[in-house]
């Protein structure tokens, strides 16, 4: 199958090599204006200004004109928790009447209220579940997604939540990685035994989910009332005896000593950093850890947002990503991140653009797959509305501007 886009008002993160971006960096946004793109099967095979179109080329299967519009590559979100049993609404009407995140969840509330119905709930279902958000986002201009367990806390659960993961995997045509979150609490038989709990996720799920090939990364919610950093050590360390490499959940409510475990630890990519200080900034700053900014968490939790500006002068390399969950950030929607990252974080539109895509690929380890127009690339894109800027995108926040998305090829709506 051949597709030709052409007329493309603008052709936006052309690149041919994959360079992950730093402080001002960032802001280097190569486009083509008035460009075509030609796709073969599910890869980007051509791409250049109109003019240089050639003459002889393959006969097109599907032509799109797309005058007016802007062509870019699909987010990549390197951040979720799309496998769930039920919404938390009651929880988010507790929040309303007053109550934090934190006491919600010293009451068996939060992370185990998800783990409860978890459990009790099928392969299947939570397939289906898991099946219809993968839709979702993907119709919202979503082409690569991490995906994490954590919502077991239990051998059975977590295999069972990786199985599903590894099934999306398996059948849908997104990019997918897995990521094993066993430590994402303490589940109440355990509460008081810390040192049990971190036995069973070495000696119990870790061999059954290496033999199985369940998991690419491996997470700790590394905050107080959770993880310390030492026991984030314990557990990452024991992850990368099976290859995982750590991308751990860091600085979320509290200066939890993340960010630094997870340079010390050579984490992919240290997540959330709601609460940074000097010393944690610079040691990101001076690492090649990503920062993954997960702006629609605090949003939802009526948190200060991350310090972007700070991280981004400071010479930080950083991504955003939705952090989608039935907790902290019901929404996948990477229009709504990026649309608050500029709004609220001061992000400029092309700086959003690059942490939505090539950064994000890169906080997966896909950035050789996905992120960027480039020649042999899958052909994972955007192609927007008619709109006059690529700053009208996160501007018009509440308007959805995507009129077309394409997965490994595939105009899917
Ligand atoms: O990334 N903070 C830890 N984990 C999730 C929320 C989990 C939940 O509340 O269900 C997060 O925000
Ligand atoms: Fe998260």
């Amino acid at each position: 199958m051949r597709t030709e886009i052409i007329h493309i008002k603008k052709l936006v993160n052309t690149r041919s090599e994959n360079i992950l971006l730093r402080g001002q960096a960032l802001a280097d946004l190569p486009c083509l204006d008035d460009a075509f793109l030609l796709i073969e099967d599910d890869r980007i095979v051509a791409y250049g200004k109109m003019e240089d179109l050639p003459d002889k080329r393959p006969k097109a299967t599907n032509i799109v004109n797309a005058e007016g519009k802007f062509l870019l590559p699909a987010w990549c979100d390197s951040h979720t928790h799309i496998v769930f049993a039920k919404s938390r609404e009651e929880e988010f009407v507790d929040k309303i009447k007053g109550k934090s995140y934190a006491e919600i969840a010293a009451n068996g509330g939060g992370i185990l209220n998800s783990a409860n119905t978890l459990n009790a709930t099928s392969e299947e279902e939570l397939f289906d579940s898991a099946w219809e958000r993968l839709d979702e986002i993907s119709r919202l201009g979503t082409g690569a997604v991490e995906i994490k367990s954590g919502y077991g806390l239990t051998v059975e659960g977590e295999l069972k939540m990786l199985r599903v993961i590894k099934k999306l995997k398996e059948k849908s045509k997104l990019s997918i990685k897995a990521t094993f979150l066993g430590a994402h609490s303490y589940p109440l038989a355990f509460k008081d035994n810390h040192a049990g709990y971190i036995n069973l996720i070495i000696e119990d799920m870790l061999p059954r989910i290496a033999e199985e090939k369940l998991a690419d990364y491996i997470d700790v919610f590394c905050e107080e009332g959770f993880f310390s950093p030492e026991e984030t050590k314990q557990v990452c360390e024991a992850g990368i005896q099976y290859g995982l490499r750590p991308k751990i959940h860091a600085n979320q409510l509290h200066l939890s000593g993340g960010t630094e475990i997870g340079v010390q630890l050579g984490a992919i990519s240290v997540d959330h950093l709601e609460t940074m200080d000097e010393k944690a900034i610079r040691t990101l700053a001076d690492s090649t850890t990503i920062g993954t900014l997960l702006p629609t968490a605090a949003f939802f939790l009526r948190m200060p947002l991350q310090p972007a500006r700070q991280l981004i002068d400071a010479g930080c390399a950083i991504t955003l990503a939705s952090d989608y969950n039935p907790g902290s950030s019901p929404s996948g929607n990477m229009n709504f991140v990026n649309a608050i990252s500029a709004i609220q974080m001061k992000m400029l539109p092309e700086e959003i653009i690059n942490a939505s895509t090539l950064q994000g690929a890169f906080a997966m380890g896909l950035e050789n797959e996905v992120g960027s127009i480039s020649v042999g690339k899958k052909a994972n894109l955007i192609l927007t509305k008619k709109i006059p800027s690529l700053a009208y995108m996160p501007y018009a926040f509440g308007s959805n501007l995507i009129d077309k998305v394409m997965i490994a090829g595939e105009w899917i709506s």
